[in-house]
């Protein structure tokens, strides 16, 4: 192992650690999941593979918040772990930025991600909600949120950008089905990455196909 592989892995368990015990969809697996993903996507991607795998490793480390350019704890939680390994403090802003770059959910999220690193580390993200974990995910969100599975008669509401989709989560009136309309099914083509592209399309197709069987059985078709 180098030193950077020893410094992905010691991330690896930090991230683990923090994150254990937490029940809500960005556990550690999640940030497992991410990694994976962005490993996959990275591979045919020119991008800082360091940079990228600790991005991603430590994406949800905490809850970002920005107040007037305040960094917000979490991302003091991920400049300390990173001094403490001795990693570059270049490369630290980088993965920084990365971060902030994911995670900001704002008017203008769309440009947020300008970095082919950040770019990666976001596609990566969005795949976690796709396919198979999109379907598991949906599910356990609506759960949480004591949403009803279906509902033919509440319609997919529409949100102008991504905050108002996060501010109405947990509001009544919501489907868990109706999630795969107002998010899942509209990830594929806000993928950055043309790596990232192609992995979403049989994900999309799952979910469609799941879909479409979800909607057979509930009217008793076959
Ligand atoms: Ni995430």
């Amino acid at each position: 192992m180098n030193l950077n592989e020893k410094t992905i892995s010691k991330t690896a368990k930090f991230v683990k650690d923090k994150l254990a015990g937490e029940s809500s969809g960005h556990d550690w697996w999640h940030a497992y999941r991410v990694w994976k993903n962005a490993q996959l996507i990275g591979k045919n991607e020119n991008a800082d593979m360091f940079v990228v795998e600790l991005a991603a490793l430590l994406h949800d480390i905490a809850d970002f918040k920005f107040h007037d350019g305040d960094e917000g704890v979490g991302i003091e939680i991920v400049r300390e772990h990173l001094t403490d390994q001795k990693v570059e403090r270049s490369i630290i802003d980088e993965v920084c930025a990365t971060i902030k770059a994911v995670s900001y959910k704002g008017a203008n999220a769309k440009s947020a991600a300008e970095t082919i690193e950040s770019k990666i580390v976001q596609d990566a993200d969005r795949l976690d909600a796709i396919g198979a974990m999109g379907i598991a995910r949906n599910f356990m969100t609506g759960a949480k949120f004591n949403e009803v599975l279906y509902d033919p008669e509440i319609d997919v509401p529409s949100y102008s950008n991504e905050l108002e989709y996060v501010r109405a989560k947990g509001k009544s009136g919501r489907t868990v089905i109706n999630h795969f309309y107002e998010k899942s099914l509209l990830l594929k083509d806000l993928m950055n990455t043309e790596s990232a592209k192609s992995i979403a399309e049989p994900r999309h197709e799952f979910m469609k196909q799941y879909l479409d069987e979800f909607f057979d059985e509930w009217e008793g078709k076959k």
